[in-house]
């Protein structure tokens, strides 16, 4: 368990002074239902972490019961509890192709669909101004595979308020309407898959790239990009990916643009990782180390989340786990809530990075 000298929680060592020490914002995830019934839960996490994002509660779906209802419920319960804890608060996202309501496919149409995403983010962003350091504005709108010009994927919010342009209509006024509602929240375009050597990965950087660069020469309202770091630690080949060289470039990129980076979802999934539970926590901590070790070089990368911070209640165990069956360990915490080897090598990556100014 851990490294010695490093395993330790409560008023030891913490993923949140680690960050502070270097002026890094460092958190994760959080599940509002576990937060609401789960006490060492709770504790651990104001143990532990500075900044933090709803898993799901802030998203479309959840917050719109029908289309002229809100349920704030649990986004507020989230809120409270970061003022509580004097935590920064993100939000994600105002904008994703996936957990749209049932109604939404029914009612949004090319007509109304403008009207539709400019009242949400007024009302969504509105309740929470001032209270949310960075917004996930647009989540996920690249996707090369789906044969649209630029790469843009060809989801619900495309479909009906798309347009031709070098930026589809729907992010434009995503972006423009989180400026005027909440002018105080860092600006956030969000994606996965950008992070490693294939051609895949290259071929989603050119096209993200693509995007920032003809946000910023239409002088729409952008200030950071989130890279969402859901990463291996073995991939099926066998192989330990190689995450590094691309994404560093452009992160360089993004820094040049004057933009600042997030690392907004990490987590390492030990899917392929043939081999019992000590050495696949080492495993999975190597990659932590290296990636974080990595990316926090930089200077424009200002916070690291992960999603989730306990293996009790990662998403990762709802999707095609371990041939074996055995439930993933991608997160500094396991499911008992005990430190794991990539805690103690998320400590020591913010502990050694360069500090920010
Ligand atoms: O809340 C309902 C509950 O009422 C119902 O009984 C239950 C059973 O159907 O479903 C619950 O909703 C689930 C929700 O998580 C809350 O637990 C949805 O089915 C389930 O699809 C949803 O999964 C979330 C997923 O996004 C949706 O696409 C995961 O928790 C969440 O970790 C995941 O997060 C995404 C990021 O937002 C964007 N990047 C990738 C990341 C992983 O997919």
């Amino acid at each position: 368990m851990g490294l010695p000298g490093f395993a330790q929680t409560g008023a030891g060592l913490s993923i949140r002074a680690a960050g502070a020490g270097r002026g890094i914002l460092a958190g994760c995830a959080v599940s509002v239902r576990a937060l609401r019934s789960d006490a060492a839960y709770k504790k651990l996490l104001e143990e532990q972490v500075g900044i933090v994002v709803a898993e799901n509660e802030f998203k479309f779906g959840p917050l719109r019961p029908s289309p002229t209802t809100f349920f704030f419920d649990d986004a507020d319960y989230l809120a409270a509890f970061a003022e509580a804890n004097g935590m920064k608060l993100r939000g994600h996202n105002f904008v994703w192709h996936r957990q749209l309501p049932k109604w939404f496919d029914g009612y949004v149409t090319p007509t109304n669909a403008e009207q539709v995403l400019v009242s949400h983010i007024e009302a969504v962003g509105g309740r929470y101004a001032g209270k949310i350091h960075s917004w996930d504005v647009v989540n996920e709108a690249i996707q090369v595979s789906d044969g649209l010009p630029d790469g843009f994927r060809d989801s619900p919010w495309q479909k009906v308020l798309g347009g031709t342009g070098a930026v589809p209509r729907y992010i434009e006024v995503a972006f423009r309407t989180a400026r005027r509602v909440d002018p105080k929240a860092l600006l956030v375009y969000n994606d996965y898959g950008v992070e490693g050597e294939d051609e895949g990965s290259a071929k989603k950087r050119a096209a993200v790239m693509e995007l920032l660069r003809a946000m910023q020469r239409q002088k729409i309202p952008l200030d950071a990009l989130g890279v969402q770091s859901h990463i291996s630690a073995v991939n099926k080949d066998g192989r330990v990916p190689v995450y590094g060289p691309g994404l560093m470039a452009m992160i360089a990129e993004v820094r040049k643009m004057g933009l600042k980076v997030l690392v907004t979802e990490m987590d390492v999934n030990d899917r392929y990782v043939a081999a019992e539970v000590g050495a696949r926590d080492l495993a999975v901590a190597q990659m932590y180390g290296s990636y974080l070790g990595t990316v926090l070089q930089d200077r424009a990368v200002i916070a690291v989340l992960t999603w989730g911070i306990t293996d009790k209640y990662t998403w990762l165990n709802g999707e095609d786990s371990r041939a074996d069956g055995t439930a993933e360990r991608p997160l500094p915490f396991d499911a008992a809530l005990q430190p794991t080897a990539a805690f103690t090598a998320e400590v020591r990556a913010l502990d050694g990075a360069p500090a920010r100014d």
